[in-house]
């Protein structure tokens, strides 16, 4: 260290800075989330269908937003299209991907007609119109059905429109189901984010002492502003000192506002100064350094909220799969015929 440290405070202070803040979210969310890590098996047996007048079929969610299990980021879904009928039009900002549990017909997908049978299955881009209808005048046809939507609501960018054209069915008692209520959700979402403040002025920033040996705060909070998960804090170092090395999910970038010093990252020196903007990557420690022994070093922060969620995702789909042969033997085990049509369906090659 080129430069003496900084003496530490007497007193433990108490802390009321954005990290706090932060932290005190984030352990609140896995609070919640705790709730479910014991449920694992939604049981079919107990996932009632209810035709909802508004979809014009009988639907269910297994988890997800409206379940008793809040799956997340992506829930999964059922429906039944009565012999004959079809569905309403809809739209939504989240994906969804289909399999067909039973029966036959077609969905109307951006304009484009796809035949379907059991076990075919279908991508419904975001934002994308679409219908199913069910081809047999006689027996039901069904999907199960996975989606991103909590995703895209913890983001509030959970947008849906649905435009009717769901025939009436003189037979079913049409109730309120998730369907209703995520149509609603959607709205109050649209609705609230009109809603959101959209200047934060620098008189009413109070920078407070943090954890980390900064002073800090959130400029733009995402429980002041309705913002889809990101934020921007605001953090100043005293004259001659430094934060504690840390890392995080996601990277961050980091805009000098005034002064000038220095960033290790992963061990190495980056000197910076006003007007330079740092990218720190996701989960490398790093930690920031003010050169000038007279004024205080300000920066604005901005951890890749939203992007983190791709960031913290990626780990779960990359590397390779591994295996083990350490019960019966696997490979050991003689397959019965297969027979030749095994995989032929009425619904053809579409
Ligand atoms: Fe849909
Ligand atoms: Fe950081």
């Amino acid at each position: 260290m080129e430069r003496e440290r900084v003496r530490q405070p007497e007193a433990r202070p108490a802390f009321t800075s954005h990290y706090e803040a932060m932290n005190k979210r984030m352990e609140a969310e896995l609070e919640e989330d705790k709730k479910y890590w014991d449920k694992a098996v939604t049981k079919a047996a107990d996932t009632k269908l209810v035709f909802s007048a508004r979809r014009g079929a009988r639907v269910a969610m297994m988890t997800g937003m409206f379940a008793a299990v809040k799956s997340k980021p992506l829930d999964g879904r059922v429906a039944q299209i009565l012999p004959g009928s079809h569905t309403s039009t809809h739209k939504h900002s989240y994906e969804t991907m289909m399999f067909i549990t039973e029966g036959m017909g077609y969905s109307i997908v951006g304009g484009k007609r796809y035949n379907w049978a059991e076990r075919d299955c279908l991508y419904i881009p975001p934002n994308v119109w679409h219908q199913h209808w069910n081809r047999d005048a006689d027996k039901p046809a069904g999907y199960f059905s996975i989606t991103n939507a909590p995703l895209i609501q913890s983001m509030r960018l959970l947008e849906m429109e649905d435009i009717g054209d769901a025939p009436e069915h003189p037979d079913e008692k049409a109730e309120e189901t998730y369907y209703e209520q995520e149509l609603a959700k959607a709205q109050e979402i649209l609705n609230d984010r009109a809603d959101t403040p959209i200047i934060r002025k620098w008189r009413t920033v109070n920078l407070k002492l943090n954890e980390r040996g900064a002073k800090s705060s959130y400029v733009i909070d995402p429980n002041m502003f309705k913002t889809g998960g990101i934020d921007m804090a605001m953090n100043m170092l005293p004259p001659g000192g430094y934060m504690m090395s840390h890392r995080h999910g996601g990277g961050a970038l980091i805009y000098i506002v005034e002064g000038k010093g220095y960033t290790l990252i992963d061990g190495v020196k980056h000197e910076w100064e006003k007007g330079d903007l740092i990218w720190v990557s996701h989960w490398c420690w790093h930690q920031h350094f003010n050169r000038d022994l007279e004024n205080p070093a300000v920066y604005i922060r901005n951890v890749e909220g939203t992007w983190a969620l791709k960031n913290l995702m990626a780990p779960l789909v990359s590397g390779a799969a591994e295996h083990r042969n350490d019960g019966p033997d696997a490979l050991g085990i003689v397959w019965p015929e297969e027979g030749e049509h095994a995989h032929d369906h009425p619904g053809g090659e579409d």
